[in-house]
C-alpha cells in the first residue's frame, strides 16, 4: 500500500512549473477518435486518468506512441467503437467523451457507465438529452447506454437545464460531423472548452463561441489530424498557490495563464496574500497570517469547486471564521472529517462549510478520499505540527503529475512510502 508522509513546517520556496491541464487533456485525447487520423498531442500531463483513457484507447485499436515525456501521437484511423466495458472505462469519469466521439464519428455508441470522484449523484441526462437532441436514439440499463442514429447526428439547437462540463463537450463532439449547425445554449464556459474547440478547429472543425455560454457548430464532413498543446492546469497552479500561502512561503509558478486563475487569486488576496502576476507566471507569497473570508463555488469564471478542499485546508489556520458554499456539487464535504482529525474546526451545514479557524493542525493518519480532497490533506500536512500519513494516495495520482517531486523541489519534506499490508 502507497502512502504519502509529510512532517510540516517548512514554508514553501523556489519554482515550480505546472503541467497540461488534466481536464482538458481528456477530452482532446477522446477527440482523437472523432479525428480519426494521426494527432500530435502535447502538453500531456502524467496522471492516471490519462494514462487510464490511453489505455482504453489503445484497447480499442488506437495507435499511440509516446514520442516525448509529454508528447503523444494518436492515430484513430482503426478505433473499434465496439462496446466499451473495460473496468477502466468504469473507473473514470472522462470515460464518457466515449460516447460523444463515438456518436459523432460512426453515428453509434454502447459504453458502460462513468465513474469517477464520489460527490453525490452525478447524473447525465444532459448528455442523453442533448444526444436525443441531435438524432439519437439512447436506451439506458444498468451497465451500459446506449445509442443510436440512422446515418449519424444531424444539427439542432441543444439547451442545457444546468450548466455542464461534459455535457458541453459531449455534444461538441457530437455535433462536430453533425449535418447541418448547432447551437449549444447556457453552455459551460471553462478553459478547457475552449482548449477542446481550438484542438477541434485545428482539425477542421467549425466551432465558434467557446468561452461563452452560446457555442455555435457548424458540421464538416471531415477532420484532418493535427499537433495541438494542451493549456496549463489551473487547478494544479492554484493548489501550489494555497499551499505556499499556508506555509507563509514565497513559490513562483510557472507555466500557467493568469487569466485563468482570477477567482484564486481574488480569494488569495482576500486573505492576505500576496500574488504578483507575470505573463505566464505567479508568485505567491504569504504573509503568515491568513484572515478569514467566504467563497462560493461555481461554474467558470466562478470560483471552481475543484479548489474547495484546498482552500478549506488553507482556511483552517486562518484567523477567523470563513465559510464555503459549494454550488456545483450536493456534496463536496467527505474531507472535512479528514481534517478534523488534524485537529480542524470545521462544521458542515446543509452545502456550507464552517471553518473557524485555528493557531495549529496537527499531524494524523488520514484518508485522500477524492482527487482535489487527497491533496487538501497535503497542504494540510504541509502546516502542520508533525507527521501527516495520507493513504488511498491513488486518487491524488489521477490529477497531480509528481506532486511528490515538485513539493520536495520546493523544500517541503514529503516522500511517497510504500508501507507493507
Ligand atoms: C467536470 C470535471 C470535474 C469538475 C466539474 C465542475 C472532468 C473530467 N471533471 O466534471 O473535475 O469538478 O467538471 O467543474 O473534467 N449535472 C446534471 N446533469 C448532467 C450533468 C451534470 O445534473 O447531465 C450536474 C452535476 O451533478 C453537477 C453539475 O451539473 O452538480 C456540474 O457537473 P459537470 O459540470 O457536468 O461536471 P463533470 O463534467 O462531471
Amino acid at each position: 500500500m502507497e502512502k504519502i508522509v509529510v512532517r510540516g513546517g517548512a514554508p514553501l520556496s523556489g519554482s515550480v512549473t505546472v503541467s497540461g491541464m488534466k481536464n482538458a487533456a481528456l477530452p482532446i485525447l477522446y477527440a482523437c477518435v472523432l479525428v480519426g487520423s494521426k494527432c500530435t498531442i502535447e502538453n500531456v500531463p502524467d496522471v492516471r486518468d490519462v494514462r487510464m483513457s490511453l489505455d482504453i484507447l489503445a484497447e480499442m485499436g488506437a495507435e499511440i506512441n509516446r514520442i516525448a515525456d509529454e508528447t503523444y501521437e494518436i492515430d484513430c484511423t482503426n478505433f473499434n467503437p465496439g462496446i466499451s466495458c473495460s473496468e477502466k472505462v468504469k473507473k473514470l469519469r472522462a470515460s464518457y467523451y466515449l460516447m460523444g466521439a463515438e456518436l459523432g464519428r460512426f453515428g453509434k455508441a454502447k459504453v458502460a457507465f462513468p465513474g469517477g470522484c464520489n460527490f453525490g449523484t452525478r447524473p447525465i441526462d444532459q448528455h442523453i438529452k442533448g444526444f436525443e437532441t441531435l438524432g439519437a436514439t439512447v436506451t439506458t440499463d444498468c451497465e451500459f447506454i446506449t445509442m443510436t442514429t440512422e446515418s449519424g447526428t444531424v444539427a439542432d439547437d441543444v439547451y442545457f437545464d444546468t450548466i455542464t462540463v461534459g455535457g458541453t463537450i459531449n455534444i461538441i463532439l457530437a455535433a462536430v460531423m453533425a449535418k447541418g449547425n448547432t447551437i449549444i445554449e447556457n453552455a459551460a464556459r471553462e478553459p478547457h472548452i475552449v482548449d477542446l474547440a481550438n484542438f477541434l478547429n485545428s482539425c477542421g472543425a467549425r466551432i465558434s463561441g467557446a468561452g461563452t455560454d452560446v457555442i455555435k457548430i457548424r458540421g464538416v464532413k471531415s477532420l484532418h489530424g493535427s499537433t495541438y498543446a494542451i493549456i496549463p492546469d489551473m487547478i494544479e497552479a492554484g493548489t501550489y498557490m494555497a499551499a505556499a500561502a499556508a506555509t507563509g512561503g514565497c513559490v513562483r509558478i510557472e507555466n500557467v495563464i493568469p487569466k485563468h486563475l482570477e477567482a484564486i487569486t481574488g480569494k488569495l488576496e482576500d486573505v492576505n496574500v500576496i500574488v504578483e502576476e507575470l505573463d505566464d507566471a505567479v508568485i505567491v507569497t504569504g504573509k503568515g497570517l491568513i484572515t478569514s473570508t467566504r467563497i462560493k463555488t461555481r461554474p467558470y469564471p466562478g470560483f471552481p469547486t475543484d479548489m474547495h478542499p484546498q482552500m478549506s485546508a488553507l482556511l483552517t489556520i486562518a484567523h477567523g471564521t470563513s465559510i464555503i458554499t459549494e454550488g456545483v456539487y450536493e456534496t463536496r464535504f467527505r474531507y472535512t472529517e479528514e481534517l478534523r482529525k488534524m485537529g480542524a474546526d470545521i462544521e458542515v451545514k446543509g452545502h456550507t462549510a464552517v471553518i473557524s479557524g485555528v493557531d495549529k493542525l496537527h499531524g494524523a493518519k488520514v484518508q485522500a478520499v477524492d482527487l482535489r480532497a487527497g491533496v487538501a490533506m497535503v497542504i494540510a500536512g504541509l502546516v502542520a505540527e508533525g507527521e501527516t500519513k495520507i493513504y488511498d494516495i491513488h486518487l491524488i495520482e489521477r490529477g497531480y503529475d509528481d506532486i511528490v517531486g515538485k513539493l520536495r523541489a520546493l523544500g517541503a519534506n514529503i516522500e511517497k512510502v510504500v508501507e507493507e499490508e
